[in-house]
């Protein structure tokens, strides 16, 4: 459902991800990890084709996103951490405009139930300045589920949600996962990652050091141990805080 195949990506002469190579099928849930600067949003933008990759392969649904871009994205929806909204729309008409974008015929039957599960119906008549900043990540959040992505990318969507909705996003990324989407997270909240979960990669300074599912990794980290934390592992996969 995604594959990438040495991902290599380039600001200048600063290389920010090195030959990175994964896949994520249908059902599972890959926790992308690393300390900050490590590279994990310049990957997810790679990935959902918002920035060019200096070189590499990325396949999103069977279609190359260099070689059918349109078809590509199609399939997928990337969700920013930080929220970018249009101020002059209201909430019914960000999904309005969306599904007119991605020719999603009878929103209307969509969008009222999306709204629903992220607890948006009440202010479906309000503009982005009157929502909270919980309420505006949740707006983004169905705007991209609107035209039923198979492929999804998520850069730290629970950040700035209270507990109930960091439950809920929870629950529904891994009913859309049950569903048959594949599904790419990073976050640094890693005891949510641990229950969402069911791959993770761990990028250190652009390059993967460890990638397989959670017992996998853990494996390789654990020295035999049992009950060995993701937070655990991730310090000592990556040794320290920095990049
Ligand atoms: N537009 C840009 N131009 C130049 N360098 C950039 C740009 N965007 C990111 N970088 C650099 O690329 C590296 C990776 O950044 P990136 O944002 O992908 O990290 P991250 O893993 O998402 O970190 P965080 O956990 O802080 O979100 C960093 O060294 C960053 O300074
Ligand atoms: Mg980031």
């Amino acid at each position: 459902m995604i594959e990438v195949q040495a991902l290599a990506k380039q600001y200048g002469s600063f290389s920010a991800v090195r030959d990175l190579s994964f896949s994520v099928r249908p059902g599972e849930v890959l926790g992308l990890v690393g300390p900050n600067g490590a590279g994990k949003t310049t990957t997810l933008r790679c990935l959902a084709g918002i920035i060019p990759m200096t070189s590499g392969t990325v396949r999103v649904a069977g279609h190359d996103l260099a070689v059918d871009p349109v078809e590509a994205k199609r399939h997928l929806a990337f969700f920013a951490d930080e929220p970018r909204l249009f101020e002059y729309l209201t909430v019914r008409q960000h999904l309005a405009f969306v599904a007119r974008i991605y020719g999603v015929r009878d929103h209307e039957t969509i969008a009222t139930p999306l709204l629903e599960e992220l607890e948006l119906l009440e202010k479906a008549d309000e503009l982005p300045g009157e929502l909270s900043r919980g309420m505006k990540q949740k707006l983004v959040i169905a705007c991209g589920l609107l035209h039923s992505p198979s492929v999804m990318f998520f850069d730290e969507p629970l950040t700035g949600l209270d507990p109930l909705g960091i439950r809920r996003m929870k629950d529904s990324i891994v009913r859309r996962a049950q569903a048959g989407a594949a599904v790419v997270l990073s976050s640094h909240l890693l005891h949510l990652l641990e229950e969402v979960c069911t791959n993770v990669l761990i990028l250190k300074k652009g390059e993967k050091v460890a990638d397989g599912t959670l017992s996998e990794v853990s494996a390789q980290f654990s020295n035999g141990e049992a009950g060995v934390s993701l937070e655990e592992i991730f310090i000592r996969a990556t040794g320290g805080t920095e990049g």
